[in-house]
């Protein structure tokens, strides 16, 4: 069985073309870095616009990686829920022409769970079960992976989300955007210990949620006082910029790491699923595979190429496929954005 996939949640349109025994036989991803950058964030309706000239072209380059054509398809599948409302609509309405014109079974994707599907994808099937920890622009969650289709959601974040706060602060040392990478890049060169910046709740086993606003006001009062107007009030000499980001990136990855192993302790599960763009953060990386082999944890981190935003990761369609979890032509979209409600992302069934 092949399924055609389609991403269009957030600022990247995506298209992939993946088989039921999970094998992927086309991937096309089109970033809209480039039309946001100097919003230094994803503008919603430039977002979606962009998504309709673009959906097309994917889902003909998958198709063409494939050497597929329409007719060898047997789902369509479509990531419904969370995002932003206009862009997911794209998707939906491109994934329900095709089930309609091709006469398809149409199945839903919750693109925060097909984030952690992308662990399952890279290692099999012995990541479940789980904690799930899925650390991207737009959500910050953790969850009790039972099995591809149970998860639970145990907390997240109540403001802003890790990516987020990376991009903000991006923002404010004068850094490109998307600002993960950029941070990356500049902490190379600085020291984590220059700044101490504030960790929320880390020490507060009793709560897996996660707060980033604060971290990110206190890199702008280091910048510019509290009082100031203008946070480039002084110009940020490049080692000062390096420790910054160095600082800021370490409480960030302080916070995720000491959460996760909070929720691994709190469920006594032993596995931790991680996924989303910030998964790709080489620090990041480095201190969750510390954990493997300590006190019996095992981690799977997504690879890089499935942590930013791409459509294989909606292969968890396959799974709802076989559950015959297919959905009806009146599939809505899920928007989601509310902070810390744990119903977030449930797909319809
Ligand atoms: O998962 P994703 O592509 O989109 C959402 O679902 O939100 O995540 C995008 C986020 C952005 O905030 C970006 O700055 C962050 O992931 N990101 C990183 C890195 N690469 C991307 N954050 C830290 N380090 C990175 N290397
Ligand atoms: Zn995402």
């Amino acid at each position: 069985m092949n399924l055609l996939i389609l991403e269009t949640t957030c600022d990247e349109t995506a298209a992939a073309v993946v088989n039921d025994r999970l094998e992927v036989l086309g991937s096309a991803v089109a970033s809209q870095d480039a039309l946001h950058e100097r919003f230094r964030g994803v503008v919603p309706e430039i977002a979606s616009r962009a998504h309709v000239e673009r959906i097309v072209p994917i889902v003909d380059s998958a198709l063409r990686q494939a050497r597929l054509t329409l007719a060898d398809l047997d789902a369509v599948a479509v990531a419904n829920t969370p995002g932003l409302a206009g862009s997911l609509l794209v998707g939906l309405t491109a994934a329900k022409s095709l089930a309609v014109a091709l006469d398809l079974p149409l199945l839903a994707v919750n693109h925060v769970h097909a984030h952690l599907y992308a662990c399952r994808i890279a290692f099999g099937e012995t990541v479940f079960p789980s904690v799930g920890l899925v650390v991207s622009g737009g959500h910050t969650s953790l969850f009790r992976c039972e099995g591809p289709l149970d998860f639970q959601w145990l907390g997240g974040t109540i403001d802003d989300a890790a990516g987020e706060a990376f991009d903000k602060v991006a923002g404010l040392l004068g850094l490109g955007y998307p600002g993960g990478p950029a941070i990356e890049r500049a902490a190379e060169r600085g020291d984590a210990r220059a700044f101490r910046f504030p960790r929320s709740f880390v020490n507060d086993s009793t709560r897996l949620d996660f707060s980033f606003s604060g971290l990110k006001t206190a890199v702008r009062y280091q910048i510019a006082g509290p009082s100031t107007a203008g946070v480039m009030a002084r110009p940020l000499a490049e080692n000062e910029i390096a420790d910054l980001a160095a600082s800021f990136q370490e409480a960030v990855v302080d916070v995720l790491v000491a959460k996760a192993l909070h929720a691994l302790t709190r469920t006594g599960l032993q596995t931790l699923l991680v996924g989303g763009g910030v998964a790709a953060n080489a620090r990041l990386r480095k201190r969750l595979d510390e954990l493997t082999g300590s006190e019996g944890v095992r981690t799977f981190i997504a690879p890089r190429e499935l942590c930013t935003d791409n459509a294989v990761m909606g292969a968890i369609a396959v799974e709802r496929l076989k559950a015959g979890l297919v959905e009806s032509l009146d599939l809505d979209i899920k928007p989601g954005l509310v902070r810390g409600n744990p119903n977030v992302g449930q797909v319809s069934k």
